[in-house]
């Protein structure tokens, strides 16, 4: 087997832009970054031609701080992606805290919402079911895109035939904040509804449940219920109905809202709030524009892999529901993409984004939603944008302390490697494909430089100390990542 090419690796927070490996490169393939503001004297050296660099190692031997590494493709030195120095205390708070989740975790109760309706036209069977439990008037949160192409009408149409009372409640935006759920609580008073349908995407679906934490709350704000366990009280009876395939929320202990005011994205997360009640109708997402269809499906893939690589809280459960959900994502997500009518893909779709959603609710997110949710916050990004842009660059980032996990995924796909590091990157490789055969950008030119700061604290605050990631991280990775995801190209 031929050798394969190494190439440099430039680690940005040692480099001192001095040039010396410019100068030096016999191929002309490195340059000084540009000055990203007026008066930024912190440029550092980078790649400017990929396929020009032979492979040499000169920069590697000539730069004077040993900020280059000769590196396989795809990877990440050692002492970057596993560094042994740093805030070593704060290290071990996060795997002490998470060792004592660990065991708080056996007595939560995690449990699966109860499908109570599934298949193709489902959706129609529902308003009997809901007067069946003795509730006769609904507040049906949804969004404004869905109700102007009549999604929900069905639903409405098999409402009114059932004599089920009903108020539309439409006004969510896509990243919903406090003011939708509070404008939501007041239509629930107003029109003496006593329970909820979640009918959308994760949009609709976490402002509704934000809705019923604030019913079984009616003293406290919804940044104060956001945090760990802080919802802890039996809420309204609530029925889920995702129409995307992608954040599970129909499944989730989760609800991600951002404050207004402050553009601070944060999740409210309590058993309390997992919806006991969700109904799968694949007919719902035929209508799925495709950038939505892939940016969504790439939520749900995300969902699966920070999940899988994570450790501590899982069960078996929660892995083997990773493991389908990544085989049902490499299996159809790109099929439905291509054609939004195929009804198997989309019903494929569907069941992906429940598995691991319910995958993660145990299992945890990791880096990729703290940073991508700070995104959503600060510039709208949409979450499953964020989502696919940012998974590759953090699995590659955690280097071979994710290499065992990631081989697993790649063997559920049938992917080939003679070790667990082929399969791992052959992996990372093919997220990349996916993204790029469904026209996803490789990074963000979004990020602004007076923002990082900023991101950086609302990232660790989000992750550090609940998320059992791979890697426990400090401020300068997630500043290696911030400087990937504005300098990534395919
Ligand atoms: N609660 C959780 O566990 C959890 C997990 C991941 C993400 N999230 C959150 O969910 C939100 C994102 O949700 P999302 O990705 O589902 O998108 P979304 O709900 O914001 O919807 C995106 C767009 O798709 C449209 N749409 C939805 N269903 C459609 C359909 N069937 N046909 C045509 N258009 C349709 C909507 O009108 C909207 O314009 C974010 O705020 C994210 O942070 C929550
Ligand atoms: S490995 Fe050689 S060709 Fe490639 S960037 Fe370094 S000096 Fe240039
Ligand atoms: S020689 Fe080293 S420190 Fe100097 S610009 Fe190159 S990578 Fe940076
Ligand atoms: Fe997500």
């Amino acid at each position: 087997m031929a050798k394969e090419k190494l190439i440099p690796y430039i680690d940005v927070i040692a480099c001192a832009g001095c040039s010396v490996c410019i100068e030096n490169c016999p191929k002309d393939c490195l340059e000084l970054s540009k000055p990203k503001f007026k008066g930024d004297i912190r440029t550092i050296a980078q790649q400017n031609d990929k396929d020009a660099c032979i492979g040499c190692g000169i920069c590697a031997k000539v730069c004077p701080i040993g900020a280059i590494s000769m590196q396989r493709p795809g990877t990440v030195p050692e002492h970057i992606a596993r560094p042994k120095e740093g805030n070593k205390m704060g290290k071990i708070y996060c795997r002490v805290f998470q060792a004592v989740m660990k065991v708080g975790n056996y007595f939560m109760g995690y449990r699966t919402p109860e499908l109570v309706s599934e298949g193709p036209g489902s959706i129609k069977r529902l308003p009997e079911i809901i007067l069946a439990k003795g509730v006769g008037n609904v507040l049906l949160v949804t969004d404004e895109g869905l109700v102007k192409i009549g999604v929900p009408s069905g639903l409405m149409e098999a409402m009114d035939a059932a004599g089920l009372k009903y108020t539309v409640f439409s006004e969510v935006q896509p990243n919903p904040t406090d003011l939708n759920v509070e404008a939501g609580l007041k239509a629930y008073k107003e029109n003496g509804c006593e329970g909820i349908i979640a009918f959308g995407g994760g949009s609709p679906m976490d402002c509704a449940k934000g809705i019923a934490a604030r019913i079984a709350h009616p003293n406290k704000t919804i940044p104060q219920l956001q945090g760990i366990l802080k919802v802890h009280k039996k809420i309204v009876p609530f029925w889920a109905v995702p129409t995307t395939s992608g954040t599970g929320s129909e499944t989730t202990v989760a609800a991600v809202i951002t404050e207004a005011a402050t553009h601070h994205k944060a999740s409210i997360n309590d058993p309390a709030i997992l919806p006991k009640y969700a109904v799968l109708d694949p007919e719902l997402t035929m209508g799925l524009p495709p950038f939505v269809t892939a940016t969504t499906g790439m939520d749900a893939l995300c969902h699966a892999v920070e999940a899988y690589t994570n450790h501590t809280y899982n069960t078996k459960v929660e892995d083997d529901m990773a493991k389908d959900a990544v085989k049902l994502i490499h299996d159809w997500l790109l099929k439905a993409y291509e054609n939004g009518s195929d009804l198997e893909a989309r019903e494929k779709m569907q069941y992906a984004a429940f598995y691991a959603g319910r995958a993660f609710t145990r299992g945890c997110v990791g880096y990729v939603h703290a940073v991508g949710h700070t995104l959503g916050g600060l510039y709208g990004v949409a979450h499953g944008l964020a989502m696919s842009v940012i998974l590759p660059h953090v699995m590659r980032q955690f280097g071979s302390a994710v290499y065992d996990k990631l081989a697993d995924l790649a063997d559920v796909c049938g992917m080939e490697g003679e070790t667990n590091e082929d399969k791992a990157l052959a992996f990372i490789a093919w997220i990349d494909e996916m993204k790029q055969s469904m026209g996803l950008p490789a990074g963000f030119d979004c990020i602004k430089d007076e923002d990082i700061d900023q991101i950086i604290e609302w990232a660790d605050k989000e992750a550090n100390p609940l998320y059992p990631v791979p890697v426990v991280w400090g401020k300068d990775d997630f500043k290696r990542l911030i400087h990937t995801l504005r300098n990534a190209v395919y």
